[in-house]
């Protein structure tokens, strides 16, 4: 592996991407607080506009309002016990951005060029010292292309479907399985296929298939690739 420079803010930046559903983002705030660096969960910013689009009643294929909301959003992230709350015009909404709808509304509307480029800046002012984990869809190809060490997770369909009913049960919530996997397919499918910033791996990221890891492997594979990366 070529050692990087870091970014342009000279902070280094460790970018997690990947699918729907693969753990990501548990492995991402792990391991941003194994390593006192600072977390972006950049899911929460586009579910969070979902649900800013939901409220004010924005129509999802209107591009230009979208892109309004996104400039001015006002929304807040506090970190409490290691557990982010997260603050829409004041209110909270931790609890209702992890909802299927909000998921779902974020992948519609981040098909938009505008709406994405609307929360550019807001993305990369996470990028503090000492350092940065990153997780989304476009970390490793947009936000961040000179990010120090990239990684890119994947998952089997049924793997993911099966984590998801897993989480929903803990939550009293029982959905068949088979709806599941017909709904990560579909935002799959959305986020893949978009034109702007489509989720696919960086050419210089490192592809981790976690069908079989535990979410505890997949976090010790992280963090070895990090410390070869360091003493590079
Ligand atoms: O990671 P997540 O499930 O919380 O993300 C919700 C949706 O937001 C995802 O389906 C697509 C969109 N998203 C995106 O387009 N780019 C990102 N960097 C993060 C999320």
């Amino acid at each position: 592996m070529i050692k990087k420079h870091f970014t342009m803010y000279e902070i280094p930046i460790l970018t997690i991407d990947g699918t729907s559903g693969v753990g990501k983002g548990t492995a991402a705030a792990k391991i941003a607080q194994t390593l006192g660096w600072n977390l972006l969960d950049s899911g929460a910013i586009y579910r969070s506009l979902a649900v800013a689009a939901l409220q004010e009643n924005i129509e999802l294929n209107q591009e230009v309002m979208l892109s309004k909301l996104a400039e001015n959003l006002d929304l807040r992230f506090e970190a409490h016990d290691g557990e982010v709350k997260v603050f829409l015009n004041n209110q909270e909404i931790t609890k209702n951005i992890r909802s299927e709808e909000a998921g779902n509304t974020a992948s519609k509307i981040a098909v938009f060029q505008l709406v994405r480029a609307a929360l550019l800046a807001r993305q990369r002012a996470f990028a503090q010292p000492r350092g940065l984990v990153a997780d989304g869809r476009d970390m490793g190809t947009v936000v961040f292309p000179e990010a120090w060490l990239k990684v890119f997770l994947t998952a089997s369909i049924e793997e993911r479907a099966k984590r998801r009913y897993k989480q929903l049960k803990k939550k009293g919530i029982d959905t068949p399985l088979s709806d599941l996997i017909t709904a990560l397919n579909e935002r799959d499918a959305r986020d893949r296929s978009r034109a702007v910033a489509p989720l696919q791996p960086a050419s210089d990221a490192i592809i981790i298939d976690t069908s079989h890891l535990s979410v505890d492997e997949v976090i010790n594979q992280i963090m070895h690739l990090f410390h070869q990366q360091k003493n590079l």
